[in-house]
């Protein structure tokens, strides 16, 4: 591989910020994609900066392919950003990576998703899949350390990419390192279900970094508490920092914020007044319960629903004036516990109609397709929003509804959501496993006095954007300084 080594700044997620797809004729479209990390990255305007992802698909691939060093600007492709590198990683091996370690044990390990009766089992299969996603995560390090300059800060995102940091110093001791984790991170005793090998590797591979920041000091802590309890490691938690043979690892805590000023705008064009317009046909002048997620285990759509169906049957004064606006977009539908989350999120949905739907009101309205300017319109729409959440490292949705909602919400908030370090004091919390306790929660929400939930909304839409992902982003940058 040549060295191109002119990068001053260089981010690695296995997402990156474009994707392609390609029609029968072979010809490539360049999608740009969007979120926290995207917005954050607009903040600079450096020429040299470089953008490491990884090819998620076969047009992927195949734009990779044409590009020299899978540096997609140098293949002629407008990114309209930072230059990207795209890594064309063996499909084998990505997908053990990706869906056997990443989705299937990482992010049920901080989620605390496993039903540990039956899994994990880290058996021969387990074995082969750790090994693959060694050969991803070094493929990663051994592109950064090829586009860095000297001395340059690389800012590695998330689970999929934590043995990236210490592969990388291995092989530029010259770089400066940060890693960020966009998810919880696990208990002590939860973290211990991996074998001690895993564990000491996923530890060791974070504190390969200079620096390693979270969403909310509860995270940090938790990671620091594991380096403690696994590594014999040692942990000053006033100072938030990490000291392991020899090297000290700063953690740090940035809550990323919704990008206000993109919202308000984009929620306000063509596209998102004609969704609302058919919104407000079905849901006429009844109250609104919305909520917009993946598909995702953790986000806890079925004890939503569940609770929603509680609502109904225990204050029937709701019947006919109440409807349940639930956005579930499809994700990681390679994996059987998606697919078969996201059948029970029907089924549930199907029974809630077959038991209150009448000829003149539609208790739910259920979609499944990605529409990011319909989520948008829900936005507008919302009077209450429900955000429930297994665990999760931060939850823009939280953030996002309260600064685009018209007439303000009142935000139902899971006490394990990250953004609950921020928004405690003006959302109604709820323990997400308690079904009843949901229920009680949105009847309080639709029933709190319009004047206390303008204030409410206004004081969590500022908060809600206390932290642009602009500055963000750049907080980080600057926290890498020598
Ligand atoms: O929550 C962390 C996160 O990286 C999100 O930013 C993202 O939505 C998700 O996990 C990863 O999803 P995917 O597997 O679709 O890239």
């Amino acid at each position: 591989m040549a060295a191109l080594t002119t990068a001053r700044i260089l981010v690695a997620s296995n997402r990156g910020p474009v994707s392609f797809s390609s029609a029968p004729d072979g010809t490539l479209t360049l999608r740009r994609g969007g979120g926290g990390l995207v917005s954050g990255l607009s903040a600079i305007d450096d020429p040299n900066a470089v953008w490491v992802c990884a090819a998620l698909g076969e047009a992927d691939r195949a734009a990779a392919g044409r590009s020299p060093h899978g540096r997609l600007d140098r293949g002629g492709f407008d990114v309209g950003g930072q230059a990207v590198r795209m890594l064309d990683i063996d499909p084998e091996v990505f997908d053990q990576a990706y869906n056997g370690v990443a989705n299937s044990t990482l992010w049920f390990l901080h989620h605390m998703l496993y039903n540990t009766p039956a899994a994990p089992a880290f058996d021969a299969e387990a074995a082969e899949q750790w090994r693959a996603f060694e050969a991803y995560n070094t493929a990663f390090a051994e592109a950064l350390a090829a586009e860095a300059a000297e001395g340059a800060a690389v800012l590695v995102q998330d689970y999929h990419l934590t043995l990236v940091p210490a592969l990388l110093r291995e092989l530029r001791p010259d770089l400066r390192i940060g890693y960020f984790l966009h998810t919880p991170w696990a208990p002590a005793d939860y973290f211990r279900l991996l074998p001690d090998p895993l564990a000491t590797a996923v530890l060791t591979g974070v504190l390969g970094a200079d620096r390693a920041g979270f969403h909310t000091r509860r995270w940090a802590l938790a990671f620091a508490d594991c380096c403690e309890a696994v590594l014999g490691a040692a942990v000053d938690r006033a100072d938030l920092s990490v000291s392991y043979r020899g090297r000290t690892t700063r953690l740090g805590v940035h809550g990323l914020g919704a990008d206000g000023e993109f919202l308000r705008e984009r929620a306000h064009r063509a596209d998102v007044d004609q969704r609302l317009a058919a919104l407000r046909e079905t849901v006429g002048d009844r109250r609104t319960i919305v909520r917009v997620d993946r598909t995702e285990l953790s986000k806890n759509i079925v004890r939503g629903l569940l609770a929603y169906r509680h609502l109904l049957r225990s204050r029937p004064e709701w019947r006919e004036r109440v409807v349940h606006i639930a956005f579930a977009y499809p994700s990681r539908q390679d994996l059987a516990e998606y697919r078969d989350y996201t059948a029970a999120v029907r089924r549930i949905s199907e029974e809630i109609d077959a038991e209150f739907a009448t000829d003149s009101w539609q208790p739910l309205i259920l979609q499944v397709e990605d529409d990011f300017a319909r989520s948008l319109a829900a936005y507008r729409l919302a009077d209450v929003a429900l955000v429930n959440p297994i665990r999760d490292g931060m939850n823009l949705v939280a953030k996002e509804i309260p600064v685009v909602s018209e007439a303000g919400c009142a935000l139902v908030l899971s006490r394990e959501a990250g953004a609950w370090a921020e928004l405690a004091e003006d959302a109604i919390g709820i323990n997400p496993y308690d079904v009843v306790g949901t229920a009680d929660a949105l009847h309080r929400a639709l029933s709190l006095p319009a004047a206390e939930r303008t204030e409410r909304t206004k004081r969590l839409a500022a908060a809600a954007t206390a932290l642009s992902p602009q500055q963000w982003f750049l907080d980080q940058l600057a926290a890498l300084n020598p």
